[in-house]
């Protein structure tokens, strides 16, 4: 593969010396440089990586207006060797691309995916925070950048990728609560797109929990109300008697999330019983009343696995016990870890060495 090439104007500026590595906030500190492309006349070109800062865009540009923006999130690691681990890239090179299809947007190459993040990463690698819990939080997107006002596909496009040093998305065990009258995602809608769109429309219900006390939601599907689909920002997995559920991502409504699938494929390497299904609200509240729900867990990028130690269904509060160091989700949780920080062999190729 020849590597492509990027021309790289370096911040004088740096602000490394002024990030208090000890407390970082997710998402409040940002990496000195970017990367960025610009797609015009049906091809991606002007790759370039600069210091990050503002971008002029047109009051018109249609991603203001109509929401064709899309975006990844990964995660970057240092081992103990100070070398720069990346988990699961090219998935997430390909799921922008499957984004992309559903939005209308051009695909991007894997190849200058991968490369341009590899040339940031080599040249912001004293951003990756060392030690567990922390990570360099990355931020692929695109977005459309036609300044026009008619609704249709922008003509053209901009992509770029950023990065942030963070520490636990969540420092604590999280509440929810069964969501039954908003919708995160219908059959027929984007709910499979990491599309802009879907966050925006999370936050109002999201906000409604919040004043009942509550950190997040579990989403229900847009028909009947009566399915679990994902939870907050991230998909959702529950124990019940010894069983792995969680909902299948064939139907359009679920996000292929990249931690949902290494998860799975954990679960099926220790030979943990898995129904991928999705599981009924009124099953979900009868576990809940008869004990047999064991565990409850958000899985995604930015937290990795998400303990829930409160549910909120059909008005009754059910409390969870603290899992177990030998629960599932414990033991998955370390072992993502372990793989992450290049501590233990990578059994399925899920790191890139920069
Ligand atoms: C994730 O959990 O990876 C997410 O997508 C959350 C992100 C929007 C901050």
């Amino acid at each position: 593969m020849s590597t492509i090439s990027i021309p790289v104007t370096k911040t004088t500026q740096s602000k490394l010396s002024e990030t208090d590595f000890s407390s970082l906030v997710f998402g409040k500190s940002i990496s000195d440089h970017m990367f960025v492309a610009d797609y015009q006349n049906g091809a991606w070109g002007d790759f370039r990586i600069v210091p990050y800062g503002p971008m002029e865009i047109y009051p018109g540009n249609a991603t203001l207006h109509y929401g064709q923006a899309i975006f990844e999130g990964m995660k970057a690691y240092k081992n103990e060797k100070g070398e720069v681990l990346v988990f699961r890239a090219e998935a997430n090179a390909k799921r922008l691309n499957e984004s992309a299809a559903r939005m209308c947007m051009p695909q991007l190459s894997e190849s200058v995916f991968l490369e341009a993040l590899k040339q940031l990463l080599s040249l912001d690698r004293d951003w990756v925070p060392q030690g567990k819990g922390s990570s360099l939080y990355i931020r692929p997107f695109m977005f459309a950048m036609d300044n026009y006002l008619g609704v249709k596909a922008s003509d053209s496009y901009r992509f770029m990728i950023f990065t942030s040093p963070v520490g636990a998305y969540y420092s604590k065990p999280v509440s929810v609560k069964v969501e039954t009258t908003y919708t995160r995602a219908c059959e027929g809608g984007t709910g499979e797109a990491k599309a802009a769109g879907n966050y925006a429309a999370s936050l109002y219900p999201a906000l409604q929990a919040q004043k009942e006390g509550y950190d997040q939601l579990l989403w229900t599907d847009g028909k009947t109300h009566s399915q679990i689909e994902e939870s907050g920002t991230m998909n959702v997995m529950f124990k019940i008697k010894g069983t792995l559920i969680t909902a299948p991502t064939h139907g359009g409504t679920i996000l292929k999330g990249i931690t949902r699938n290494s998860v799975l494929q954990l679960a099926k390497d220790w030979g943990q019983a898995v129904e991928e299904r999705f599981l009924a609200v009124a099953e979900l509240e009868e576990a809940l009343k008869n004990g047999s729900l064991e565990e409850a867990f958000g899985v995604g990028t930015a937290a990795t696995i998400a303990f829930i130690n409160k549910i909120k269904v059909n008005g009754r509060d059910y409390l969870l016990p603290e899992p177990k160091p030998d629960a599932f989700s414990t033991r998955v949780l370390s072992t993502l870890d372990s793989i992450k920080y290049g501590e233990v062999k990578d059994p399925h190729q899920w790191i890139l060495t920069i």
